[in-house]
């Protein structure tokens, strides 16, 4: 059995357990000071304060969720070792799976190890939250820079978390699938690469199963994740992504949200 259809396994067993998983969003216990894993000096007082307590990567680096982020790192790092260039799609297949959560905790982890420059790029033009994530004005982003009213350099911005950049998806536009697809977005993709070369380039995305954005940024991407959110994925749902995604660098999923690690803190899982 291949290491997605055994996600897929464990994610059907979990969601007939019908395990009821604790209010989302209370991992950090009260009280706890935020601790970074980043060297001081390479984190902002602000960027900490804004960043939301999902970013465990960020807030509580060395909680057990925090490692599986580690985990998750080094695992995309194995699987991306030959490429040259490394954009990574997250997406899933369906809303609220826990696309965003997953690609800022990565990027966080990745931005810790202090080495290559890192951009995570929201991309889920349709119902955008990296900047909520981040806490950070969505003003000026992607979708401003796909309608050719700014430049690349103008959205890319510093996050004050280490060598992590961040592009917000910007005002949601009426067309998102059409500007995703357009020339300028394959452009910007290309100049992405040629201008941060080495560089761990993140796009976050909008659900698989809903709109054909994530597939058109699946055709210009160097690396897959595919996030299923234990206990409410279903089946049905995973293998019309597989479907979907059938041809395309897919390297991994993620399993959200797993129930059994709940009662101590939340967690992502790779396979
Ligand atoms: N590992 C996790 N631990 C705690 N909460 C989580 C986790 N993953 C997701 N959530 C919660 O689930 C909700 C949806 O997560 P997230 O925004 O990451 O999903 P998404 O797949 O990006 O959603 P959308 O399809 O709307 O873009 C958020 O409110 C977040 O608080
Ligand atoms: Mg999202």
């Amino acid at each position: 059995m291949g290491r997605i259809e055994e996600a897929l396994k464990k994610a059907e067993e979990l969601r007939l357990k019908k395990i009821e998983a604790p209010a989302r969003g209370k991992q950090n216990q009260a009280g706890r000071p935020a601790v970074s894993c980043q060297s001081p000096g390479d984190i902002s007082a602000t960027a900490l304060d804004n960043a939301s307590p999902l970013i465990v990567a960020l807030k509580e680096c060395h909680s057990p969720a925090a490692e599986e982020y580690k985990k998750l790192r080094t695992a995309v790092l194995k699987q991306m070792a030959g490429n040259t260039e490394k954009v990574l799609l997250i997406t899933s297949p369906e809303n609220g799976n826990g696309k965003s959560c997953t690609s800022a905790n990565l990027a966080v982890s990745f931005a810790a190890l202090g080495q290559e420059p890192v951009l995570l790029v929201d991309a889920d033009l349709r119902r955008p939250s990296v900047h909520k994530y981040f806490g950070i004005d969505p003003a000026n982003g992607l979708s401003e820079y796909l309608s050719g009213k700014t430049g690349t350099q103008e959205i890319i911005r510093p996050s004050g978390i280490g060598a992590l950049f961040i592009i917000t998806a910007g005002t949601p536009p009426k067309n998102p699938s059409e500007m995703l697809s357009s020339e300028r977005m394959r452009h910007f993709i290309s100049g992405l690469k040629a201008g941060h070369r080495g560089a761990m380039i993140i796009f976050d995305s909008p659900p698989l199963l809903n709109a054909v954005d994530s597939i058109v940024l699946a055709q210009q991407t160097d690396g897959i994740l595919l996030v299923i959110e234990a206990a409410r994925t279903r089946p049905d749902a995973v293998k019309r992504s597989l479907g979907l995604l059938k041809g395309l660098p897919l390297i991994g999923a993620v399993f959200n949200n797993v129930p059994e690690y709940l009662s101590k803190t939340l967690h992502p899982y790779y396979y």
